[in-house]
Order: C-alpha cells, then structure tokens, then sequence
C-alpha cells in the first residue's frame, strides 16, 4: 500500500478474527499496524505510541468506539479515527463525524473498501490536522433517535449534519416535499453548541408577503395600521439560537434584502425603528424549488443565494432509498402501536414488498401518513397489504418484483461473491460472522429462520453469533427446534 513512510495504524476490534485479517490486509512497507481488543488497550497503546490513523468498531466491550474516539481526539485533537460497525444508528454517524471522525463505514464494506479508505485518509492526514476545529461539549443523552435511514445517501446525509453542526455556517436543505428537510435542520440545530437555545422554524408560504418583515424581525408601536405594540420578531426571538426559514424560494425581494444584511453584518432594525439590533443567530434555509432557476429568473437574489448556500444538503427522494423504506414503515408502526398502548403491530412480508414496491411521491411524509391511517383502520395487530391505502398513484403501476428477502440475499451473494473472487480477500471467519448476523437481524433474531436461509444448521449459527445475549436467544431456538423434531 503506498503510504506515507512509517505510519502507524491502530486497529480496534473485540473479535481477533477481524484483527488478524485487517492487520493483514493493511501491511505494507512503511506501515506498522498494531491492535487492540479493547478501548482502553487502545488508548494506553495510543497514549505511547501515537497512531496516525485508529480504526474502531463503535461496539465494543466496556468503553465503546464512540467514547474512545472522543477521548483520543480529547487529548489530541488532530487524531485521524475512523470508526466501522456492523449496526451504526443515526445518532452513531451523527455524533461521531461531530466529534471528528473521518469516517464512519459499514463493516460489510470494509472487504473492498478499507485500504483505499485508509490510503486517503494517510494522504489527507497533513492538511487536515491544520484545519481541523476544536469540538465543543453537547448533552448527548438528550438526542433521540429519531432520522432514520440506512441507504448510503441517508448515512451521507448524517455525516454532513455531523460535520456542520460544529459550525456556524448557513446551511441549505433541499429536496422534494416531504423527505425529511425540517427534520435535518432540527438536528443540525439539536447536534450544535446552541442546543440550549431556541430552534424557530418559519415556513415562508404561510405568512403573507405584507407582515413578512415584521414576522422576522419584529416592528414598533405604531409603525404600520394595526401595529398597536411593539412586537419582537423571530431573529430576536431565538438569539443564540436556530433560525430555520423553510421555502426560502417564496421570500419576497424586500425581505431577502433585509436578511442579506443580517447574514452579512449581523445587523437589523425592527420594521418603523431606526435603532441598530444586534443578534447570534444560525440561519438555515430549505426548498423544494430549483433556486438557481429562481435566480435567473431575478426573483431570487444571487448574492443570498451564495450566502445561504455556503453548504448544502441534498435529501433524495425516497423512490431513490427505498432500502430505508422497511426501516421507517417499522418505526411509524412501533411509533403508532406506542402511542395506542395497544399490542406491538407488525406488517406481513408482503405488506411490506408492497411498501418497497412503491414510488412514495409524498415521500417520508406519505409513508407516515399511510401508516397512521392503516393502523386506525385495521382491526388486527398484524398488518396485510389489504390493509395498506396506498395513494391514487395505484401501486400496481409501479411494482418492483425485488423482496426485501431477495434483496438481501442478492447483498449476501455480492459480499460473498467478492469475498471469493478477489484475489487479496478471503472470506474470513468474521465475514461469516457479519454476514450471519446480518440475516440473523433480518429474521428478526429468529436462529431457525436464519439457518434455513444460508443453508446452515442452527448449531453453526449459533456458533458464529457469538454474542451474551444472542447465544441465549439461539440456545432457545435450538430446544424449540429439537422439540419439534421429536
Ligand atoms: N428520515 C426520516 N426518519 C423519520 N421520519 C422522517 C424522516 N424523514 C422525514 N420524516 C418525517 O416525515 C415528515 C415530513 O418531514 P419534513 O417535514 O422534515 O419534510 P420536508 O422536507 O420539510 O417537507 P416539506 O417540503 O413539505 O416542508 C415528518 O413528520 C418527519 O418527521
Ligand atoms: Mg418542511
């Protein structure tokens, strides 16, 4: 691997399979590779001999990956981590591209994607260690899990809320209604150093154009008919805080100037006042428009636009996602059977195919929709496609024959595929292990179910989930099993 001469990696892992194959796999001339089994291993052998890169799984016994990166970067913030798993959440990615990661990676794509990540990070090691900023402290217990996602763009969409939480910069959100914009700005918000203050979010299409000024930046007594009291607008409202102006596109010219200046010199009046105000506010702006368009129309300003788009990002719609489909319909139904106090529900294989299958032009806002109402119209706790009122777009048109379960194995047939194909990767003992799990996951921890679908025994299954509580659960499959055979 051609690296920079003598660098150091440190690889974190409680699974010594793993060590051995990715100290392998990363040897190279020049690069020392060292490994540790558990956390705080990894920050004695840190502390002695610096690492220029450490790579850990966010699961691990004790300290987890998340503290350890936090507590590396703590003592030397110029520390390069890069952390893997087999089972990132949202508020995993999130919290550690803010506490500065370089990366977060699935653990199935380490086989073809490690080395090169690795190779980058060597190279980038230099100029990012002049530019990285310090990390501030934010109360973690207080974020929930509540974006979810696990298609690629979702995870890349949760490294950007990650890395610009940090700062102050604008930041623009597109995207088609309804997936998700709002939601990306509160925990832009939720994720910064400002968290303790207020998150104002204005949707610009419902106020009209003529009280507009005043609602942002509030107006004194008598300063047009109606005016009766002074009154403080949004900006000062939420001063230290977040100020989220959603359909940005739709904001008239006199106002976008006025904001202009706030984003430029931190400066405005209230409407009918000639006083200078002062206020720390983090702007955030979405749209569904093309602004860009809308600029060289003329009915959106060039130099906002720069302005707010300093950073952008772009959520794709979720036909372009639907991997995240099953996972939000399954948090829409936990969420409604919660909210009910009745029986946990579950939808049948083929109500979710049917959700799969479909084009969600609504996007996340539909799936929840149709959710809430297949839940108060169905009478048993067990959800069948019949259930489902897709929209007047019938669902028939766009089907794709493509299961979850076909899906899945086609995942599991690439990853093996690769594992026997290229040359320089074996499948390796923790590749099994991650691709059993995977199913394991998938057939919701049921042993038997996993086993007949790789075509294993529950024992072997069993073996390689070797796990506290997963071995129990297994152990109880295997009896059931028996005492079904006999
Ligand atoms: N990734 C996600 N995980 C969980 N819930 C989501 C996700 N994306 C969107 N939602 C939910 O879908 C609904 C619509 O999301 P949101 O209001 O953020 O969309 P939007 O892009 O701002 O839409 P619009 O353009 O219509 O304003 C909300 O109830 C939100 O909680
Ligand atoms: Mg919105």
């Amino acid at each position: 691997m051609p690296a920079a001469p003598d660098s150091r990696i440190l690889i974190v892992d409680a699974d010594p399979d793993f060590l051995g194959w990715a100290a392998a796999h990363l040897k190279a001339p020049g690069v020392t590779v060292a490994t540790a089994e558990k956390a705080d291993e990894a920050l004695s052998s840190y502390q002695k001999n610096r690492a220029d890169i450490v790579l850990a799984e966010v699961r691990l016994p004790g300290i987890s990956g998340i503290e350890l990166l936090k507590r590396i970067r703590m003592n030397d913030p110029n520390a390069m981590v890069i952390l893997f798993s087999g089972v990132a959440s949202t508020s995993n990615v999130i919290e550690a591209m803010r506490l500065g990661a370089y990366d977060v990676l699935g653990k199935e794509k380490l086989p073809y994607e490690l080395r090169t990540i690795v190779e980058s990070a060597l190279r980038s090691n230099e100029s990012r260690r002049l530019t990285r900023a310090q990390v501030s402290e934010v109360p973690t217990e207080t974020i929930q899990e509540t974006i979810i996602g696990r298609s690629s763009a979702m995870q890349d969409v949760f490294k950007m809320i990650g890395r610009v939480s940090r700062s102050d910069a604008p930041v623009m959100v597109t995207g088609e209604s309804g997936c998700g914009k709002e939601l990306v700005a509160g925990a832009i918000h939720k994720f910064s150093p400002r968290t303790l203050k207020e998150f104002v979010a204005i949707n610009i299409t419902s106020i009209p154009d003529n009280l507009m000024e005043s609602e942002i930046f509030g107006h004194e007594k008598g300063s047009f008919t109606g005016a009766v009291t002074q009154r403080i607008g949004r900006f000062e409202q939420c001063d230290g805080g977040t100020l989220f102006l959603d359909e940005i596109g739709d904001m008239p010219l006199a106002v976008q100037s006025k904001l202009l200046r706030v984003l430029q010199e931190g400066e405005f009046s209230r409407v009918g006042g000639n006083q200078t105000l002062k206020c720390d506010v983090r702007v955030l702006a979405a749209t569904n428009k093309d602004l860009e368009a809308e600029v060289a129309k003329g009915t959106f300003r060039e130099d906002l636009f720069y302005r707010l788009n300093v950073v952008r990002i772009h959520i794709p719609p979720l036909r372009e996602r639907r991997e995240d489909v099953r996972l939000l319909a399954e948090f829409f139904l936990h969420r409604q059977s919660t909210r009910r106090r009745g029986p946990s529900m579950r939808f049948t294989d083929d109500a979710l195919a049917l959700l799969e299958a479909y084009d969600w032009p609504g996007n996340v806002r539909e799936l929840e929709n149709t959710i809430q109402r297949a839940c108060a119209l169905s009478n048993s706790d067990v959800l069948l496609p019949s259930d489902i009122p897709l929209g007047s777009v019938g669902a028939s048109r766009h089907a794709n024959p493509a299961t979850t379960v076909t899906r899945m194995r086609d995942a599991l047939t690439t990853l093996i595929h690769v594992a026997q194909t290229s040359p320089d990767i074996e499948l390796m003992p923790w590749m099994e292990k991650e691709i059993v799990r995977l199913a394991y996951r998938h057939f919701e921890e049921n042993a038997p179910k996993t086993a007949k679908f790789l075509g294993l025994a529950v024992t072997d299954v069993q073996a390689r989930l070797d796990l506290g509580g997963v071995k129990k659960a297994t152990k109880k499959a295997v009896a059931v099993e028996k005492s079904a055979k006999e």
